[in-house]
């Protein structure tokens, strides 16, 4: 059985095909950050458009380069949020549009429970239950997952989720858009110099807050000679005070629930340091722990036709109505 899945929340359009027995395909993404770095930040009327622009090419593509036609899709899946209003809209419409002329089944994903299952693409999946660690543009979540569609919220952030944090620094040190990836990269040159806090380590529970962090580095940076070190410096320093973070609130949430297993996605997956002080403390814990790909840390059509194969496996068809939710708890999932 193939699935085809179509991710359109933001600023990347992805596709996606499936195979019930073979697993992941094939799949193609159209970033439009170059379209979005002129203006800072995603402008979402942009984005729905070229998600316009780009879709049904990719779509075309991606069947024609896995010698597939629409005959053999058995479903289609596609984000329904949470996400951009204009851009969801777009991968909702059309993947119902398609359903409906092919005669086929529309499946809607929820855009974080195809981040959580991203893991599950690679070799050696995860087996349930596990602790998963989401951290994304939008959102920073620690959950307890005993199964596709069991989650229970541990922990989350209060304000800022970490890429949020990590754009909103990049872009007081001038790093521009996407800002996450870039001060990664830059923090590569840093010295250790500065120390920041982490953030409400200092009590008990399984919450976050980053936004006094970018206020620290903005602190920090005005003090400065604001010369090229001081900025690989701080982000070195910023990095270093969000991956202590948030392998301390694992370790306490793995503790917390008897569990030995960490899942990390989302975007921020995607930092190599904190890959690294994730993967140490869950070594010291004796414990294992599963990353997507790197690819599929961002945005990406695979998670979508992935989790959209499992909401399948459920049952969970939908009616011809375009669902699309902006904001969507995943509680109510
Ligand atoms: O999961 P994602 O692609 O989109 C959302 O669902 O939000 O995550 C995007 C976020 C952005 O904030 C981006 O700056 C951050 O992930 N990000 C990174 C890295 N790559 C992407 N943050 C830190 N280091 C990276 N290498
Ligand atoms: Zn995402």
């Amino acid at each position: 059985m193939y699935i085809l899945g179509i991710e359109t929340s933001c600023d990347e359009t992805g596709v996606a095909i499936y195979h019930s027995e073979r697993g992941l395909i094939h799949h193609l993404l159209y970033s439009q950050i170059d379209m979005h770095s002129e203006y800072g930040g995603v402008v979402p009327e942009l984005a729905s458009r070229d998600h316009i622009r780009k879709l049904i090419p990719l779509i075309k593509q991606i069947l024609h380069e896995s010698s597939l036609t629409s005959k053999n899709i058995t479903a289609i899946a596609y984000t329904a949020g949470p996400g951009l209003m204009g851009a969801l809209l777009v991968g909702a419409a059309t993947a119902q549009s398609l359903a409906f002329a092919w005669q086929i089944p529309a499946v809607a994903v929820h855009h974080l429970e195809g981040h959580l299952l991203a893991p599950m693409l690679e070799e050696n999946p995860p087996e349930f239950p596990f602790v998963a660690l989401l951290i994304s543009g939008g959102h920073t979540l620690l959950v307890q997952v005993t199964g596709v569609g069991n989650y229970e919220l541990l922990g989350e952030s209060l304000d800022d989720a970490a890429g949020e944090a990590f754009d909103k620094t990049a872009k007081l040190l001038g790093l521009g858009y996407p800002g996450g990836a870039k001060l990664g990269e830059l923090a590569k040159l840093g010295q250790a110099r500065f120390r920041f806090p982490r953030p409400m380590t200092d009590r008990p529970g399984l919450d976050f807050s980053f936004s006094g962090l970018k206020t620290f580095a903005l602190n920090t940076f005005q003090k400065s000679d604001q010369i090229e070190q001081d900025k690989a410096d701080i982000a070195l320093a910023f990095q270093d005070a969000v991956a202590d973070t948030l392998a301390i609130k694992c370790r306490r949430a793995l503790q917390k629930t008897g569990l030995k297993r960490l899942v990390v996605a989302g975007g921020v997956s995607a930092n190599t340091q904190i890959r690294a002080t994730l993967t140490e403390m869950v070594i010291k814990e004796v414990g294992e722990i599963h990353f997507p790909r790197l690819e599929f840390c961002t945005d990406n059509g695979a998670m979508i036709a992935y989790a959209g194969y499992q909401r399948f496996l459920m049952g969970e068809l939908q009616d011809l109505a375009i669902l699309a939710k902006p904001r969507w708890a995943m509680n109510e999932l």
